[in-house]
């Protein structure tokens, strides 16, 4: 990992968690963040934001939103604008998660969209791309991860404004892992897709981050790999133990 990208562990909670157990949840994992020397990010869903936003303000741990609207404000009922999400103490926003992009339909050309509507709010996005199982066994993963990358960016993407993390769908939840070579190769051709898109000073900052079935016991591995720049955690996020044993692998 570059010395010149400080890693990042992000909490992706999902749809999980009530008032009490999200403030607890957020609660034990400030209470064993000193130290780290990484970032954390937690990503309740959006009726935590508040509560769990509550818990952290002290801290250091950053707050993220799941997923934001194209729009700044208007005629989207139930959805969340980015100038909201700012208002209520997040510093970042997911963006393009993959089962927003299965359940929801979102394309590349929107994803785009909600990365530039929060970075006009002043947000970190955190760009989701990765290949499907029947894409990876085709030998597609490459091709769709690139086009995912240089498509799903806006123009005045910056490494201040922008993580991306690669999560290969099929490992989503499923407790499988791509191999560490085939992670390696997956990052470095991310960088060099970043690197055309953004010239090379600007691609050299971004974080990239692992997230697919990362937990402690495969951690220290998948955040020892080259242009690996940290996680974005689901499922054992929602263990605080787990997730800042997560935290304390990084190298
Ligand atoms: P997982 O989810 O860690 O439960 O595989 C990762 C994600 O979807 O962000």
């Amino acid at each position: 990992m570059s010395k010149t990208r400080t890693p990042v562990i992000a909490g992706n909670w999902k749809m999980n968690g009530l008032c009490v157990t999200g403030c607890a949840l957020a609660a034990a994992v400030a209470d064993g963040a000193a130290g780290l020397n990484c970032e954390l990010v937690i990503c309740p869903p959006a009726t935590l934001l508040a509560p769990v936003g509550e818990v952290l303000k002290s801290g250091s741990i950053r707050l993220g939103a799941q997923d934001c609207h194209a729009a700044e404000s208007g005629a989207h009922t139930g959805d969340i604008g980015a100038p909201m999400l700012a208002d209520i103490g997040c510093s970042a926003v997911i963006v393009g998660h993959s089962e927003r992009r299965t359940d929801h339909g979102e394309t590349d050309a929107l994803v785009q969209a909600k990365t530039a509507a929060a970075h006009a709010a002043g947000l970190t996005a955190i760009v989701c791309v990765g290949e499907t199982e029947g894409e990876r066994d085709a030998g597609e993963a490459l091709g769709v991860v690139g086009r995912q990358v240089s498509l799903s960016l806006p123009d005045g993407t910056t490494a201040a404004n922008t993580i991306v993390a690669y999560e290969p769908v099929w490992a989503i939840g499923s407790g499988r892992t791509p191999t560490p070579d085939d992670v390696r190769e997956v990052h470095g051709h991310i960088r060099e897709i970043l690197a055309e898109r953004l010239g090379g000073a600007g691609a050299d900052g971004i974080r990239i981050l692992y997230g697919g079935s990362m937990k402690p016991t495969n951690a220290l591995e998948l955040l020892a790999i080259p242009n690996v720049d940290g996680g974005l955690i689901g499922g054992a996020s929602l263990v605080a133990d787990d997730f800042l044993a997560i935290a304390k692998s990084c190298p």
